[in-house]
């Protein structure tokens, strides 16, 4: 993401804070897959936003986290979740143009329950028929969150988790969005420390048990610069080409990675990544 606290340094949460964000993990998770059946032709973001809003509050119990959520700079984020389509990158704000068929979105949802948070996003495919480089493009999209999420473990550097993620990405002719990377999350939306989705092995902190941060690669079909868009907060592909990006909370376990955005509806780990 864009904005942490830089005055923070890295929290290591309790094993009692450890199941709310298995908790609050789980929750933003059931929300993706509550709404993936609405996901179609002829539905409008703010329709979606709507389902997902009512979901959030009336039946979970949860509290929608980017709602007037305003770091600073920002004016305050006017809806519950973020949807971003094809050559938007993130921060889409839902509006009432209608999915199209062949359409790819990303929905990403942040929950708060008892006061901790959970942040996950997908890519959806509208109407199940996209061309073939946006099909591509959102796979291999989902091959660099796990094999980011295949570095995590203690003693591991941040820098290993963004490697991976760049490497893969770049080999496949796509370009890493720079200006926006995954964050810890806990009590607060937006934490130290910054995972940046490129660089070096063995460069930034050290991975400890019981870090929780989220990795949440965008990638672009074309370069890798972005635009901001007169709303302030929904932001673009630069030259326009396609964008993906899928998103998970993760924890730093004593042996190695334990994804807390997981439930029923999660699509598989990619087996073919050896
Ligand atoms: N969920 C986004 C992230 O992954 C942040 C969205 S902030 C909002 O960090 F205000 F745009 F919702
Ligand atoms: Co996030
Ligand atoms: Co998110």
């Amino acid at each position: 993401m864009f904005y942490t606290h830089r005055d923070m340094s890295i929290v290591i949460k309790t094993p009692e804070e450890i199941e709310k964000m298995r908790v609050a993990g789980r929750l933003a998770s059931e929300v993706l897959d509550y709404i993936e059946p609405h996901v179609k032709p002829g539905v409008t973001t703010a329709e979606l936003d709507r389902l997902c809003h009512d979901y959030m509050v009336n039946v979970q119990g949860t509290i929608p986290a980017p709602l007037n959520y305003a770091p600073p700079g920002y004016q305050p984020y006017p809806k519950s979740i973020c949807a971003s389509i094809n050559h938007q990158v993130c921060h889409g704000v839902p509006g009432d143009k209608a999915l199209k068929k062949g359409d790819i979105v990303n929905l990403d949802i942040t929950v708060i329950k008892d006061g901790w948070h959970g942040d996950t996003s997908r890519m959806f495919i509208v109407g199940k028929d996209a061309s073939i480089l946006a099909k591509r493009l959102c796979a291999v999209t989902y091959e660099c969150l796990w094999l980011g999420i295949g570095q995590v473990r203690p003693g591991a550097h941040l820098g290993d988790i963004g490697h991976a993620i760049q490497r893969h990405a770049e080999s496949n002719g796509f370009s890493v969005v720079r200006e926006f990377c995954g964050h810890g999350i806990g009590r607060q939306f937006h934490e130290e420390p910054q995972v940046l989705h490129y660089g070096k092995p063995g460069n930034g902190p050290e991975l400890r048990p019981g870090m929780i941060f989220t990795i949440e690669p965008m990638i672009n079909a074309g370069k890798a610069a972005i635009s901001e868009l007169p709303d302030g907060w929904t932001i673009v592909t630069r030259d326009r080409s396609l964008s993906a990006q899928w998103e998970h909370t993760v924890l730093v376990s004593e042996d190695g990675v334990e994804v807390l955005t997981l439930s029923a509806g999660s699509p598989p780990k990619t087996s073919n990544l050896g």
